[in-house]
């Protein structure tokens, strides 16, 4: 698979992330009983994630998308902007910060930071991709789909310069 002047692997396939998608579903489902959690995916890179996981919870939750911007081509930039788009009050509720993949992790760390202010009842990390080698801050990540070298990947939300996103399997860069 081709996008622009790359190519791309299978890497994970799109059973296994339904797969795993689920099992995490069923995690929260169970931990968050009562709880009535506040689930924030990540824009744009979480979307996917954020529809497959959130249909399978039997709790009942609310949803609030937010943006942040911290990467362009292949290589974190470590440019961290602010968090928009977040509505809803905080005070009191469970929060679960949702994203597609956690690298250097200076985003989520970021993100971490300004939902924090908010002073919410609790705060956990939820992402679908997390690469150890990478991280430069640490976080307590308590939901983890899989943990990966440090490969550049794409699709199931993710994307390389745009592309790629709605790609149902997760590829990694050939070679
Ligand atoms: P971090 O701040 O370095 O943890 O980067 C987080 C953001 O960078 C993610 O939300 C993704 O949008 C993007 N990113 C990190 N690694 C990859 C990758 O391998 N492929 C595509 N996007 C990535
Ligand atoms: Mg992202």
């Amino acid at each position: 698979m081709v996008i622009k002047d790359k190519s791309f692997e299978v890497f994970i396939n799109e059973k296994q992330i339904n797969s795993r998608v689920k099992e995490i579903a069923q995690q929260i489902s169970a931990e968050y009983k009562g709880k009535d959690p506040l689930i924030i995916p990540i824009l744009n890179g979480a979307f996917l994630f954020a529809a497959d996981l959130i249909k399978e919870l039997t709790i009942p939750c609310q949803v609030s998308f937010v943006k942040v911007s911290s990467y362009a081509g292949m290589e974190s930039t470590g440019v961290v902007t602010k968090l928009f788009g977040l509505e809803t009050d905080l005070k009191s509720r469970h929060v679960i910060i949702l994203d597609d993949i956690i690298d250097t992790g200076l985003t989520m760390y970021s993100i971490l930071q300004q939902v924090k202010v908010f002073k919410p009842e609790s705060i956990e990390m939820a992402s679908f991709l997390l690469k150890p080698e990478a991280l430069q801050k640490e976080l307590e990540v308590k939901y983890v789909g899989f943990t990966i070298p440090n490969d550049f990947v794409v699709g199931y939300g993710l994307d390389y310069e745009g592309y790629g996103r709605n790609m149902k399997d997760i590829y990694k860069l050939k070679g």
